[in-house]
C-alpha cells in the first residue's frame, strides 16, 4: 500500500481530507497552481446559493432586507460580540467605526506601516491623521513596544491590523490603550474566524471592521463590509451613518453615507459562514504542509504568536531573493502575490507626512522580502506540494 499510485481522487481531496498521505514521489504535478481559486467555495454552495439567491429576488427586500438582519446577528454570535452591522465595504467599515467612536479632525490615529493602505484611507476619510508604526519582525501586525514613543496629546485610537489572518499582539495593544485611555479599533478584514486566546479578531477591541471582499475568508460575490461593536452606542451611531443619517425615513440627524450590506451578498454571506470554520481549518492545514515542506529552505516562514490561531488568509514568506524566486514560480505557472511591496510611509499619497526610507525598517524590509504562496479553501495536498517542490528546486534543497 505504501507505494500505491494515487488515484484521481486522493489528488483532488483538499489537503488534510485525503484517507492517506500522497507520496511526493509518485505525484504528477498540475500544470499550474492559482494564487486563488474561488470556484470550489462557489461550487461547493452552488444548489443553495441560486434558491438563496430567489428568495432575495422574490421577496424584493434588496436594501436593508431580512437577510442582513440575520447575517448581523449570526454573525454576532460567531464572532461572540454584541453588534454587528452591515455596511458596504471594509474600508467603510474602518471609516463608519472610527466616526462612531467620535475620533475625527485634529485626532490621530496609530497605524502599522505595513498593511493594505485602506486601513490608513479609514482614518484619513474618519477626519483623522494617521500616524504610522512600525510592525514586528514577521510584518504581522504592529510592533506594541514601539507604539508608546508615537502616542501624542491627539492620539484618540489605536488601529491594529490582524494582517494575513494572523492576530496581532492584542493583550499588550489593549493594556496600553486602557492606561492611555485610547479606542481600539481592530482591522479584522484579512482575519474572520481567527482566534487570539479562545476570543475571536474582531471581538477585542471597542470595534472592529471586516471586509467581504470576494477572496476574503468569508468573502461576498461583490463589495460588502461589517462593523463589530461592543457598545450599544457605537452600534446605532453606525446604523445612523450608513443609512443617510435617518433614524426614520427623510429624517436626517447626520450628515450620513450610503453604505448598506446588500441583502443578496447578505444570503451569499450566510450560507458560507456556515463553512467558514471547516475552510479556514483547510487553510490551516495547508499552511502546516508548506512549513513541513519548506523547513529547509533559506526563508522565513510567518509564526503565530503564542495563543493564536490564525487563518492564512494569505500565506507569506520572507525571501532575500524574493522577486527571484516570484519569477521561477511565475514560469512554471505557479500565482504569487505581493502583500505589501510598498509600505505606507512610502506610498505618494502619504508624502506629505515628510517620510523617509529608514523610518520604518521593518515594514520596508518585508516589502522587499515578502511573497504570498497560492492559498485558498480546496487547495490539494498535491498542489502545495508542488508550489514547494519548485521552491526547494530554486533553493537546491533536496
Ligand atoms: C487589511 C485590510 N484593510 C482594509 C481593507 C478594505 O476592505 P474593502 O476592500 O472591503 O474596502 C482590506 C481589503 O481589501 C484589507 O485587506
Amino acid at each position: 500500500m505504501k507505494n500505491r499510485r494515487p488515484s484521481t481522487r486522493d489528488l483532488r481531496s483538499p489537503v488534510g481530507t485525503e484517507k492517506r498521505p500522497v507520496p511526493a514521489g509518485n505525484l504528477r504535478f498540475p500544470a499550474g497552481v492559482p494564487f486563488v481559486d474561488l470556484g470550489l467555495q462557489h461550487r461547493e454552495i452552488g444548489a443553495s446559493l441560486a434558491a438563496a439567491i430567489k428568495q432575495v429576488v422574490e421577496k424584493g427586500d434588496f436594501i436593508l432586507g431580512s437577510q442582513t438582519g440575520d447575517f448581523e446577528k449570526e454573525f454576532a454570535a460567531y464572532l461572540g460580540v454584541k453588534h454587528c452591522v452591515g455596511v458596504g465595504t471594509g474600508s467603510d467599515a474602518l471609516h463608519l467605526a472610527l466616526r462612531a467612536l467620535g475620533v475625527g479632525a485634529g485626532h490621530e490615529v496609530i497605524v502599522p506601516a505595513m498593511t493594505f493602505a485602506a486601513t490608513a484611507f479609514g482614518v484619513c476619510h474618519a477626519g483623522a491623521r494617521p500616524v504610522f508604526v512600525d510592525v514586528s519582525d514577521q510584518g504581522c501586525g504592529l510592533d506594541p513596544g514601539r507604539i508608546e514613543a508615537a502616542l501624542t496629546r491627539k492620539t484618540r485610537a489605536i488601529l491594529p491590523v490582524h494582517l494575513y489572518g494572523f492576530p496581532a499582539a492584542m493583550d499588550a495593544i489593549l493594556d496600553l490603550a486602557r492606561r492611555k485611555r485610547l479606542f481600539v479599533v481592530e482591522d479584522a478584514c484579512q482575519a474572520h474566524g481567527a482566534l487570539y486566546k479562545g476570543r475571536r479578531a474582531g471581538a477585542l477591541g471597542d470595534a472592529a471592521a471586516f471586509s467581504f471582499f470576494p477572496s476574503k475568508n468569508l468573502g461576498a460575490m461583490g463589495d460588502g463590509g461589517m462593523v463589530a461593536a461592543s457598545s450599544d452606542e457605537a452600534a446605532s451611531r453606525v446604523r445612523l451613518l450608513r443609512n443617510y443619517g435617518q433614524p426614520a425615513k427623510y429624517v436626517h440627524e447626520s450628515v450620513g453615507y450610503n453604505s448598506r450590506l446588500d441583502t443578496v451578498q447578505s444570503a451569499i454571506l450566510r450560507l458560507k459562514l456556515s463553512r467558514l470554520d471547516r475552510w479556514n481549518a483547510q487553510r490551516r492545514r495547508a499552511a502546516g504542509l508548506y512549513r513541513k515542506l519548506l523547513a529547509s529552505c533559506p526563508v522565513t516562514l510567518p509564526e503565530p504568536l503564542e495563543g493564536t490561531e490564525p487563518v492564512y488568509h494569505v500565506f507569506t514568506l520572507l525571501s532575500e531573493r524574493r522577486d527571484d524566486l516570484q519569477a521561477f514560480l511565475k514560469a512554471a505557472g505557479i500565482g504569487t502575490g505581493l502583500h505589501y511591496d510598498k509600505p505606507l510611509h512610502l506610498q505618494r499619497c502619504f508624502q506629505d507626512m515628510g517620510h523617509a526610507p529608514g523610518d520604518f525598517p521593518v515594514a520596508e524590509r518585508v516589502a522587499r522580502q515578502t511573497l504570498s504562496l497560492p492559498m485558498f479553501p480546496g487547495i490539494t495536498e498535491e498542489q502545495v506540494r508542488a508550489v514547494a517542490t519548485r521552491i526547494r528546486r530554486f533553493f537546491a534543497v533536496r
